[in-house]
């Protein structure tokens, strides 16, 4: 059965955790829905370990409605979400309605991202909530502010660990179905998690979280540095060489095709 945003309170209400990982293609989205992920991100990281960028900066909203209608046609069950890129959403509610409508119109996915927690974020929530539009928030460590923030641990001391609780519970009285909590401290998530109603999924932020996300790029080692926080579960660097190296070894000497 295709999972469903409400089907993801449902399995925070079981404590069945929840499996996220990012796409940025047909290819890998089938892989991932076939191998049993909840759902696929198709997160605006893709701009640095997919299209080579220092930051997620400069991706435009073309370039994520290429890669998510990619990822669409991959995926027979996961709950697939598109990463609105910065200043698709901040500019304006107007702003927003009208990419994140885009988003869900032209490429068939069924919810969108957007990062942040302050006021007028949550009032954006609230505003796309309410006309259908599913959201997905991004607290914590959020790469769109990396020149105000920097790729570094947030919520460690006192005063930003009570400014990102709040945050949390701000996006959940807006309607945000979900809360990415990225690089932020164990102790902290475990809190916000006891104390919101929707799912908190975390990367870098411990295990107490409703689910877990990584970027599918570091978990298969196709990045060539990852976060701290990563998990490498396989050397595509390494594969991909060594069949180059055997096919330009074959063809040199002759020996295929045969
Ligand atoms: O863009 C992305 O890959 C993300 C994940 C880090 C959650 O936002």
């Amino acid at each position: 059965m295709a999972v469903t945003t409400a089907q993801l309170l449902k399995w925070k209400q079981q404590q069945r955790p929840i499996t996220m990982l990012t796409a940025w293609d047909y290819a890998i989205a089938q892989l991932l829905d076939q191998a049993g992920l909840d759902v696929l991100l198709v997160g605006d990281s893709l701009a640095m370990t997919v299209l080579g960028y220092d930051t997620t900066l400069p991706l435009s909203l073309e370039d994520m409605l290429h890669h998510s209608a990619a990822v669409k046609r991959g995926v027979q069950r996961a709950l697939v979400v598109c990463d609105l890129p910065f200043l698709s959403y901040q500019e304006s509610e107007q702003q927003a309605i009208h990419n994140a409508g885009r988003v869900l119109k032209e490429t068939g996915v069924q919810a969108v991202k957007l990062e942040g927690g302050h006021s007028a974020i949550a009032q954006t929530v609230a505003t796309l909530t309410q006309i259908g539009i599913p959201v997905m928030g991004h607290i914590g460590l959020t790469p769109q502010s990396v020149h105000r923030l920097g790729f570094r641990q947030q919520g460690n001391t006192p005063e930003t660990a009570e400014k990102i609780y709040h945050q949390a519970l701000k996006l959940t009285e807006a309607g945000a179905f979900a809360l990415i909590l990225e690089h932020i401290p164990s102790d902290l998530a475990a809190k916000i998690t006891e104390s919101i109603s929707i799912p908190t999924i975390g990367i870098g932020a411990g295990q107490h979280c409703d689910g877990q996300v990584l970027v599918t790029a570091d978990l298969l080692g196709l990045t060539a540095k990852q976060p701290p926080f990563a998990k490498v579960y396989a050397n595509l660097r390494q594969t991909i060489t060594d069949a180059a190296e055997n096919y330009i070894q074959d063809v040199q000497q002759q020996t295929f095709p045969q």
